[in-house]
């Protein structure tokens, strides 16, 4: 497996250019599946996790391409509606083709997914809200089977979601797009990469209503069609930039983004001391000072999100002050509390709060990513700390950051790659 060494010390300046969002690239790449005449992506960023849904999508016989960060797609040779556990296992998000298997082609088997072990994780809620538009499902040996009555269409319901879900209130939009008669969804999440996802069914004919809020009316449509459709910025990766900045006392400029859609991330770095200037697609944040403790919640958008909380506690990490953190989403997610203790950092635990006393320093160790984010975390941590840092299963980082190791050079980062 391979490793980062990091060489600490470094204050971090200059521009970084932002990505396609992850989270956005994903259902867009399943959502493509309801198209009937051909659809390209651009802005798609490459990641472990894109290609595995690439992969996912491929191994139906769908025609299906990526170069460079363009991604078209051509449904007519589909020959099957499967998704093994082999590739759904490696992402939760895999999950995503579901609903657009089943609404266009009145069956899918999908495999139970595996994903960042940040909890238990279940998709209760996507199911829930399929069987309310009349499929048959059925769990047999970890697989998710789910057909339409006698083939058919799925049929317009009135939804409300037990709690708020991204990805459960992407599948349900993808099924009721295609449904026969009028769908109205209660509690849906409000997150750029699902309001992103509508948009782009909207080009390709669907009657979607309510975009961007809680409550969306979709009115189905027999048949969608091809596009081309950009995927939105990455703000989680905007953000852990821009967080980098304020570890090191950087300045930092990213661009290719958009300030609009991560307004509770940029407030939270204001309040704690950081200088922030925004243009139509960029964000530089500079630092000349030693962070200030602040509280955070993570809730669902627009309240601070859950993605960039192991990125902001480890400023918190070396602020002036107690900052408190409670996490709302996620049970599990304080893994890298640990690792980011090993840095030097003095953080306790109680259940979903965190208690981070801020120190001065922080100092080179070995650690471990345990998740996506909190590997970003144990990188800004490094970047920081005295000394050299060795971070083990990096792989976590390619799942979802592209040339994360390029982008941190270019800001003055003292990265190498061992090949494991
Ligand atoms: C998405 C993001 C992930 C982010 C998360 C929350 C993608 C690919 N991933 O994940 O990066 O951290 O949103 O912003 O977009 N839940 C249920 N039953 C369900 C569905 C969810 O109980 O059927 C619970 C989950 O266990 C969790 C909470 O609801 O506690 C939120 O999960 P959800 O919003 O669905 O997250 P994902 O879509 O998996």
């Amino acid at each position: 497996m391979d490793k980062f060494v990091i060489t600490g010390g470094t204050r971090v300046n200059g521009e970084v250019v932002i990505s396609g969002a992850k989270n956005a690239a994903l259902p867009l790449l399943a959502g493509m599946i309801l198209a009937e005449t051909p659809i390209t992506l651009t802005n798609v960023p490459t990641l472990k996790d894109v290609k595995t849904l690439i992969d996912l999508i491929k191994g139906m016989g769908i025609t299906i391409d990526k170069k460079g960060d363009t991604v078209t797609c051509d449904t007519s040779t589909i020959n099957n509606y499967y998704a093994p556990y082999e590739l759904v296992k490696t992402m939760r998000a895999s999950i995503l083709v579901l609903a657009p298997l089943l609404a266009r082609f009145g069956q899918a088997e999908v495999s139970l997914p595996g994903g960042c072990a940040i909890g238990s994780r279940p998709v209760d809620q996507h199911l829930k809200a399929l069987e309310a538009m009349g499929a048959i499902i059925s769990v047999e040996n970890g697989y998710v089977k789910a057909k339409t009555p006698e083939g058919g269409r799925l049929k317009g319901c009135n939804f409300t979601f037990d709690m708020v879900t991204v990805g459960g209130t992407e599948n349900t939009i993808m099924a009721a797009v295609l449904a026969q008669g009028t769908t109205r969804l209660e509690n849906c999440a409000r997150e750029p990469e699902v309001v992103d996802l509508a948009n782009m069914l909207v080009k390709m004919g669907a009657k979607i209503d309510g975009i961007g809020t809680a409550y969306m009316t979709i009115e189905g449509v027999e048949k969608l069609n091809g596009c081309e459709y950009s995927v939105v910025p990455d703000r989680i990766e905007t953000g852990s930039y821009l967080a980098l900045a304020m570890m090191t006392g950087g300045d930092v400029t990213a661009r290719n983004t958009n300030a609009h859609i991560m307004q509770s991330v940029l407030s939270k770095m204001t309040e704690m001391g950081a200088d922030i200037t925004t243009g139509d697609d960029w964000i530089r944040v500079k630092m000349d000072k030693r962070p200030t403790a602040v509280d955070i919640r993570t809730l669902p958008h627009p309240a601070f999100p859950t993605d960039m909380q192991a990125q902001l506690m480890t400023v918190c990490a070396i602020a002036d002050g107690t900052s408190t953190i409670i996490e709302n989403i996620f049970e599990n997610r304080y893994m890298h509390v640990p690792e980011l203790n090993r840095l030097g950092a003095n953080i306790s635990v109680d259940g979903h709060t965190a208690v981070v006393k801020g120190v001065e320093k922080l100092k080179a160790a070995p650690v471990m990513a345990t998740d996506l984010r909190a590997s970003m975390s144990l990188v800004m941590a490094a970047v920081a700390a005295d000394g050299e840092t060795t971070i083990e299963r990096i792989y976590h980082i390619d799942r979802g950051y592209e040339n994360v190791e390029e982008k941190l050079r270019g800001l003055g980062v003292k990265i190498e790659r061992v090949k494991g």
